[in-house]
């Protein structure tokens, strides 16, 4: 049951990558707290999760062309108005540079980074003004670099550099653009690694917090950012990663 007193009532959203993880966790708190949700995604669950909560699902690869208009004119239709986008969807596990073939640096940086210009691009001349908001999601290894993960980093470094530079074009106009930089959260992107005392001393160990992330706890920052509490943020990527990119710990002594 929308919630017609919390912090989104009244509002529609669009949700990319919303089937499940991060983007799942999104769409459930944006419209926990009264929006009305658009979860668009390649994969078939988007509509068992978008019944759940009480949202539209769209079946869509993002990666193709014209899907950026395909995901607004289904909002639209849907809600007759958009007040918020959200750019979550994206792939994981790229490669060294070296390693990676054409098709994988042109699938990571389509995925990752153009179909979220593309998206954007056609969302924002439908974005509410004042009051629209557009929070994607970029990665801790968007801003530090970090090796093996080339072509997914300089895609997620660009939706920084997207949102530092839509911010200062659009908050004029009432419309504010702003990113998180997940660590390393618990879903299906991160699950194959987490178990590996690779990963455990590569990330985990030097988190502060010394855990991965949840989904939630993304979810709750994308929400802020999404809700009139941050109404004088603009072209801020805010790092969720238990303090890993302001304080990460060196290795500890062996034994
Ligand atoms: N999990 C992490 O540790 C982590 C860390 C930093 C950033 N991120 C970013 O967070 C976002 C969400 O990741 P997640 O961990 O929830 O992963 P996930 O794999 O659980 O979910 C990603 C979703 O995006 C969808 N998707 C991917 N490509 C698509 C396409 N072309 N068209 C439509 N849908 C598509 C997938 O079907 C999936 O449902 C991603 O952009 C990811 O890069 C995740």
């Amino acid at each position: 049951m929308p919630d017609t007193t919390g912090r989104f009532a009244g509002r529609a959203a669009i949700v990319t990558g919303a089937a499940r993880g991060i983007g799942a966790a999104t769409a459930a708190r944006l419209a926990e707290e009264g929006a009305q949700v658009l979860l668009a995604d390649r994969a078939p669950e988007v509509m068992a999760r978008a019944e759940a909560v009480g949202g539209v699902g769209l079946r869509i690869d993002l990666a193709a062309r014209g899907a950026g208009e395909a995901v607004v004119d289904t909002a639209l239709d849907a809600f007759g108005r958009l007040d918020i986008l959200v750019n979550n969807a994206g792939i994981g596990g790229s490669k060294p540079l070296l390693d990676s073939d054409d098709d994988l640096l042109e699938r990571f940086i389509e995925t990752n980074l153009t179909s979220v210009l593309r998206l954007t691009r056609a969302a924002i001349p439908h974005l509410a003004r004042p009051g629209g908001r557009i929070v994607s999601v970029s990665s801790t290894f968007g801003i530090a670099g970090y090796p093996g993960t080339t072509a997914y980093a300089v895609a997620k470094a660009g939706i920084a550099q997207m949102t530092r530079q839509l911010a200062g074009e659009l908050a004029p106009e009432g419309i504010l653009v702003n990113a998180v930089a997940p660590g390393v959260i618990e879903t299906a992107m991160t699950e194959g690694h987490l178990g590996s005392d690779y990963y455990r001393r590569a990330v985990l160990e030097p988190t502060p917090l010394r855990r991965a992330g949840r989904p939630e706890e993304v979810a709750a920052v994308i929400a802020f950012l999404a809700s009139a509490d941050a109404a004088y943020v603009a072209g801020q990527v805010i790092a969720v990663d238990g303090g890993w990119l302001a304080a990460r710990h060196p290795p500890r002594e062996a034994g």
